[in-house]
């Protein structure tokens, strides 16, 4: 196990994550404003599962996915993705998905912040971004709530199963964050 919230556990993701894991990727209204396209395969959810479920430390130029799980029944909701800069060690983007069945229970809210602490304080990053679909209320009202600063407006910037999509990007600093933290 990673860390714990009130509600919640971060831990590497195991075999037994599968069903759960392949549902939620391929339900549209979570993979909407995501790259991975429907349908979601088993067997890529089992690649998926087998690369993440021994990975620990975070490294340059590479994602690691931590799942999220219920704290009273071990049960999967989600995922919480890092990504450090190639360039630069010390600035790392998240990326994150919750199951439609628990949204808007806070979840997302409540997980953020202890990935957060742990990239500024423990890995001592300078700056952490998110980006994501600028029709993408829940994630953009998520950053935002979290104090999150939206940066950047991309129009028609990605493309996403065919068609281009506009982008907003957020970014926060290890100073801001100390100073929302009072640290
Ligand atoms: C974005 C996502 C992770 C939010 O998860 P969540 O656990 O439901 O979010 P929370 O309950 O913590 O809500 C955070 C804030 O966003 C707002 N919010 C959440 N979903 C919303 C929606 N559909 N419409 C408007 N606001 C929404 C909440 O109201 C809350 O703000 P408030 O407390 O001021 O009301 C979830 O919607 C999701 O997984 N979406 C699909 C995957 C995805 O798009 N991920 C982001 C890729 S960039």
């Amino acid at each position: 196990m990673l860390l714990q919230t009130q509600r919640l556990i971060l831990r590497n993701f195991k075999d037994c994550d599968l069903d759960i894991f392949v549902s939620y990727r391929n339900d549209p209204e979570v993979a909407k404003y995501q790259g991975w396209g429907l349908p979601y395969p088993r067997e890529k959810g089992e690649k998926f599962i087998t690369s993440m479920k021994d990975k620990f430390a975070l490294k340059q130029a590479d994602w690691i996915q931590y799942a999220i799980a219920l704290k009273d029944t071990d049960e999967l909701i989600g995922d919480l993705g890092c990504y450090v800069r190639k360039d630069d060690a010390r600035q790392a983007k998240i990326g994150y998905t919750i199951a439609s069945k628990h949204w808007r229970k806070g979840y997302a809210t409540e997980v953020i912040p202890f990935i957060l602490e742990y990239l500024f304080e423990d890995m001592d990053m300078h700056r952490v971004a998110a980006d994501c679909d600028s029709e993408n209320v829940a994630s953009y009202r998520t950053l935002e709530k979290l104090g999150f600063r939206r940066e950047a407006y991309f129009v028609e910037s990605f493309l996403v199963n065919g068609v281009y999509t506009s982008e907003y990007h957020y970014g926060m600093l290890q100073r801001e964050w100390r100073e929302k933290n009072q640290r």
